[in-house]
């Protein structure tokens, strides 16, 4: 079957594997959609592991339904895409989060387990979710990184009239600045480098102001409104600039939650974190409860995640999707794939 995998330094290519089968129960889904992440972004920009297969993010129609005896095929699902033991002491409280094993065969993470950037993919059967017919193959697909966001801002515990700073407005900043609203944060504001992106945040009314970070007089404007530093600061980019810039944000004791990943050691003014006395707390993924909670809050149309979906490519538009997602001027946040396309 046709899928996309990494070929080298932002490089992917359209190639064929073979089609997945149901070992151990898994059920294997047809891909209706699978999303671009930021994370995807930074193994292709890094081109390795070579021949990864990714899309963690996903909507499919059950073709063979494994073990799962209640899923029948056509149904449509998703997963969490992650790989806990299911036995350790994190996974039998709901959060596989802190689970050691959790990427370890993460589905389009690894390369033992292709993901949705193909026409089919297998899936941990304890992991699949049915989702309901009033949501969309899309909004499906939105349903992981909605969880990343909604997982960070739980954490943050926002306190109703509170300032919000996001850092980065790609699609986790504007899931985490939407959310800070929706839990009572009265000003949100985002910033970003790249102006069209920062913008549309506002458009897309997730924040209420946008400061662009190349400005040279971003500190002082960001500061306008909240003189003594913002009470959360989010940092939803991950680079050195980018978290220097959320603890300088902060007020005395605010929170500053690291959304953004880098897996590069990264330099950052640490004496801020001592001498103001800052809450840093890292979020990583969701609970199990919280992946399910985003499909409710879907069903129930208290979000709209559509608002977010740019372009919607084939398999042969992903290498352009890509370049699209990192020209630090295009204002597209999120690029879904339809491998069927
Ligand atoms: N913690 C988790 O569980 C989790 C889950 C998913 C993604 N992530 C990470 O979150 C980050 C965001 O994901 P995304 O999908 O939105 O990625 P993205 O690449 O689309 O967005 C990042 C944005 O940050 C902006 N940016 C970069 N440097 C900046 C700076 N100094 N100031 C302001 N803006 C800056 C970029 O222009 C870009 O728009 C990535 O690092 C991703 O790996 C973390
Ligand atoms: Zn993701
Ligand atoms: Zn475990």
């Amino acid at each position: 079957m046709k899928c996309v995998s990494l070929k080298g330094l932002k490089k992917f290519e359209v190639s064929k594997i073979n089609e997945p089968k149901s070992v151990n129960g898994s059920v294997v889904i047809d891909v209706k959609k699978a999303g671009i992440c930021g994370s995807d972004i930074h193994y292709w920009v890094a081109g390795a592991p070579k021949g990864l297969v990714m899309g963690h993010e996903f909507c499919g129609t059950v073709l063979n339904p494994g073990s799962r005896d209640d899923l029948k095929i056509g149904d449509r699902v998703t997963a969490l895409p992650i790989s806990p033991c299911g036995h350790c002491k994190a996974c039998l409280s709901g959060n596989p989060q802190y689970c050691p094993d959790t990427w370890t065969y993460a589905v389009g993470l690894s390369l033992t387990n292709p993901g949705a950037y193909a026409e089919k993919t297998s899936l941990r059967p304890d992991l699949v979710i049915k989702v309901p017919s009033n949501i969309t193959d899309s909004e499906v697909a939105m349903v992981e990184p909605t969880a990343v966001g909604l997982h960070a801002v739980n954490l943050a515990d926002i306190k109703i009239g509170s300032s919000v700073l996001v850092i980065g407005a790609g699609i986790i900043g504007d899931i985490c600045a939407m959310f800070a609203k929706m839990n009572g944060a009265s000003y949100v504001a985002v910033s970003e480098t790249n102006e069209a992106r920062g913008e549309k945040a506002v458009t897309l009314k997730c924040a209420d102001e946008f400061f662009n970070a190349k400005d040279p007089d971003f500190m002082e404007k960001a500061r306008k409104n909240c003189p003594y530093g913002y009470d959360y600061v989010f940092d939803c980019s991950g680079n050195s600039a980018a978290v220097s810039t959320a603890l300088a944000m902060a007020r005395p004791n605010g929170t500053v939650v690291m959304v953004g990943v880098s897996m590069d050691s990264i330099t950052i003014p640490s004496v801020l974190i001592v001498m103001h006395e800052l809450k840093v707390l890292g979020a990583i993924g969701y609970t199990v409860e919280e992946f399910k909670e985003c499909v409710d809050l879907m069903a129930t149309r208290k979000i709209d995640m559509l608002r977010f979906v740019d372009d919607i490519v084939g398999l042969d538009g992903v290498q352009n999707a890509y370049e699209r997602l990192t020209s630090g001027t295009d204002d597209a946040i999120k690029i879904l794939i339809d491998p069927q396309k």
